[in-house]
């Protein structure tokens, strides 16, 4: 029985900062940002989207009548979370009209959230073969104006919906993992931006691929031959482009120009999204499939997905027969290319705009054009409409 990804989209608010403007505001060479962390643009989330509006604004434009009906299972992964209790998802599963019978959770390890939630799925779709599962990844990157890791924000959410006979790709249940308690990065419960030991953690990222990806091709006695692509956690897409290289390293089939191909293909809307912590893999993941003129069904990709703090996780991925009409629908000239364009005053008002900290009656002022927007709090509720 084939289990997989059989449908999958990502939503993006419709705002952006371009990262020249932002190298010039912050007196840096452009080329650092351009060529040095090989990134281009970052989206910037107005008031009205939060983890919660961009998760439904993923999943509305893949979810049929029937799906709703058939989803058994919802996992939100988030680490922008907006309450330490209740669980973002079940505001997802009121706002898409999801089943009520659905077991519904939120789920938290850094940027690694959506896989474990991903192999949850793989598990209850193992044992429960004629339903669902609904995984989204949505996140809201923070770091901060003026420090390091601003360049690195971004704001997005991929929905995936898991089943069998998936007509976008399968998962074989193997992979390797590696776990350990470091500080790479982690945000305290006091704090609304990030904390980053910013080189510390590029060196446990490439530290942690090298650990599962040697594991995993010595373990299966595979030579990098057997990958059409290898997609990764990119926080930005220079850092894996280095885990990319460490990989071809021990290239002895001269797969290296075929993956290196696959490679830029996989980074266009990363390069233009930004950093979505969760969702950063899998929007990887879309753009392979709508970029990469040469894959065929059957082809394998690999996929590192990494969470600070920290889990490394390397899997396969089977491109299953339909994949291109699926990824076909989705529309990133709307979700992308219409974007409106912020000047660095516009994006610095935007980042420093927040709801009331003491939890106060607010009312938002509607930003986006997407179908769900967070509409203010009332009574310490957030209120959600259309
Ligand atoms: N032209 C071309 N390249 C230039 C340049 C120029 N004029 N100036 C600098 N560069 C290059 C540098 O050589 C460097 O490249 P290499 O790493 O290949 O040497 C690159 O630009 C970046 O320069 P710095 O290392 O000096 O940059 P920095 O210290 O200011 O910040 C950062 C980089 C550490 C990534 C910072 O943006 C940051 O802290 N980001 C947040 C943390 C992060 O994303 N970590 C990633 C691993 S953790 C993870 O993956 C989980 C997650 O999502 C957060």
């Amino acid at each position: 029985m084939k289990i997989g990804i059989d449908k999958i989209a990502y939503y993006t608010p419709e705002y952006y900062l371009d990262l020249v403007d932002l190298a010039h505001a912050r007196g840096v060479d452009p080329n650092k940002y351009l060529i040095g962390l090989m990134q281009k643009e970052m989206s910037v989330a107005p008031l009205d989207q939060d983890t919660v509006t961009m998760a439904a604004n993923a999943a509305d434009q893949i979810l049929s009548k029937t799906d709703k009906d058939e989803i058994g299972l919802l996992i939100l992964a988030t680490e922008s979370g907006i309450d330490q209790s209740k669980a973002a998802a079940l505001y997802v599963q009121e706002l898409l009209h999801i089943s009520s019978q659905a077991r519904v959770y939120e789920i938290k390890e850094a940027c690694y959230g959506a896989t474990a939630a991903l192999t949850s799925a793989l598990d209850y779709i193992t044992n429960h073969p004629s339903k669902k599962a609904l995984i989204i990844a949505s996140d809201i990157a923070r770091y901060g104006l003026n420090t390091p890791g601003e360049v690195t924000q971004g704001a997005g959410a991929v929905a995936m919906l898991i089943s069998t006979d998936p007509k976008i790709v399968s998962l074989d249940g193997q992979s390797e993992i590696h776990s350990e308690q470091i500080m790479d990065f982690w945000r305290p419960n006091y704090a609304k931006e990030a904390l980053a030991d910013g080189h510390y953690s590029q060196e446990q990222y490439l530290k942690f691929f090298q650990i599962v990806f040697k594991a995993y091709m010595q373990k299966h006695h595979l030579d990098l031959s057997y990958f059409s692509a290898m997609l990764f956690h990119l926080p930005y897409a220079k850092l894996a482009f280095k885990a990319l290289n460490l990989a071809l390293e021990t290239d002895k089939s001269g797969s290296s120009k075929r993956l290196s191909q696959a490679f830029s293909q996989a980074i266009h809307l990363n390069q233009k999204v930004g950093n979505i912590y969760t969702a950063s893999l899998y929007l990887s993941l879309i753009s392979l499939l709508q970029f990469d003129q040469q894959l065929k069904t059957g082809d394998k990709i690999a996929a590192f997905s990494y969470g600070s703090g920290a889990v490394a996780e390397f899997f396969t991925l089977t491109i299953e027969a339909g994949f291109e009409g699926r990824l076909s629908k989705i529309d990133n000239d709307r979700l992308i290319g219409n974007r409106k364009k912020l000047s660095i005053a516009e994006y610095e008002r935007a980042f420093q705009a927040s709801l009331p900290e003491d939890g106060s009656d607010f009312q938002v002022t509607a930003m986006s054009k997407a179908p769900f927007k967070l509409l203010g709090i009332h009574g310490h509720k957030r209120i959600y409409g259309q």
